[in-house]
């Protein structure tokens, strides 16, 4: 394995977790890399590590350039276990290595998981010249953890961005120049809804605090370098941290019988009839990770669960749960399921729309055992001149 060049002195060394199919939840249908880059220079400079288990894979990268012994300066953009698990392994190969961390967090968050290795605070404004580069260190808290950071270099105006501009995107290509693009769009996407979309504020921040920087390579922590398409990624991300919604609407259900799933349909035509574009997604075949990357920029959400045992069915309870952690923006929203007795599933599904600061649109819609013609096509009246008033 080699290391791969970026430009004359930096290299990603990182690695590739072909298989990842979830990421603490996420389920990542594409895999991952985790990615570190090594620079040159008079200090040799290691930014961010891998996630433990992938550490041979660093230094045979490392290796292919340099000793990894002789590594001087390891900055940790980022405390998470993805990019600090291999710290401990190149402290121990490198043991002069100054690690540079976010003041604060950052030496909090590394010394809770892997002690005292001798960590340097760094804050907003400060730098470090490792040669003919110089190192500024930009923190980004909450984004999406209290230590995190982006390093800036220059002169080649290099953003290490860690997380942010993220894709969970295994691939052999390293770059938006080469790689399968509107798949990298796809991933960014995703990657955003299911771990930055809580913190628009904090990004809004992070962004502003870059905004005068000359960047010209985004190297992040995840997938792709971007080096073609920076103004694009940049664009996505303002108007994902602005929360900014378009007229998609999703509609997510689970369904015993198929008659919850026949008011989804009849839902369906309610916000056909107004222009929106309804997007449905049968919990049984599809993954929360999908439908919060779709959910991220809808206006409306319609949830609807059949009562099973007195409850929402799991599935659905699932998709609230993981919906009402990753909500970054106000939506209109619809309960509905269909019962045989007892008829709590509605309520309670509108309960947690509520928790999720959506706001109703309609009371829950219930319908007992199965759905006649008349229901569904007075459901279907009644969504579109609810949103109509909207
Ligand atoms: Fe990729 Fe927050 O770690």
């Amino acid at each position: 394995m080699q290391a791969l060049k970026i430009c004359e002195g930096v290299y990603w060394v990182g690695a590739i977790d072909w298989n990842l199919r979830n990421f603490h939840g996420y389920e990542t249908e594409k895999g991952s890399t985790y990615n570190a880059y090594l620079i040159l220079d008079e200090k040799v400079t290691l930014i961010d590590t891998v996630k433990e288990g992938f550490g041979d894979e660093m230094l045979e990268r490392i290796r292919s350039v340099i000793d990894p012994a002789k590594i001087d300066v390891i900055v940790s953009n980022h405390a998470e276990p993805d990019h600090s698990g291999c710290l401990p392994l190149m402290k121990a190969i490198a043991p002069q290595a100054a690690v540079y961390a976010a003041a604060g967090a950052g030496i909090k968050d590394l010394s809770a998981y892997y002690g005292d290795l001798g960590y340097t605070g760094v804050k907003a404004g400060e730098s470090l010249c490792i040669g003919k580069r110089t190192l500024s260190f930009v923190p980004t808290p909450m984004v999406h953890w209290p230590d995190n950071m982006v390093t800036f270099m220059t002169p080649e105006n290099i953003l290490f961005s860690n997380d942010a501009f993220g894709q969970h995107y295994a691939s052999d290509e390293r770059t938006d120049a080469e790689c399968d693009l509107p798949e990298a769009f796809i991933q960014a996407r995703k990657y955003y809804a299911n771990i930055v979309q809580p913190y628009g504020m904090q990004t809004r921040k992070a962004l502003d605090a870059c905004a005068g920087l000359p960047i010209q390579t985004i190297c992040p922590s995840h997938g792709i370098v971007w080096t073609k398409h920076i103004p694009e990624i940049l664009a996505l991300y303002k108007a994902w941290a602005a929360g900014e919604q378009d007229d998609t609407a999703i509609v997510v259900f689970d369904t015993m019988w198929h008659s919850t799933e026949a008011m989804a349909h009849a839902i369906e035509d309610g916000m056909l009839a107004c222009g929106l574009k309804p997007r449905l997604y049968n919990l049984h075949h599809c993954n929360n990770s999908d439908i919060i990357a779709d959910a991220m920029t809808s206006k409306y959400i319609a949830v609807g669960s059949p009562t099973l045992n007195n409850n929402m069915m799991p599935s659905v309870a699932s998709f609230l749960t993981y919906f009402k952690g990753l909500t970054g923006n106000k939506k209109k929203s619809i309960a509905f399921g269909s019962y045989g007795w007892g008829g709590q599933s509605p309520d309670q599904v509108a309960e947690q729309l509520a928790a999720c600061k959506c706001e109703a649109l309609l009371p829950p819609i219930r319908i007992a055992y199965k759905p006649a013609a008349e229901q569904l096509a007075k459901i279907a009246e009644d969504v579109a001149a609810a949103i109509g008033k909207n």
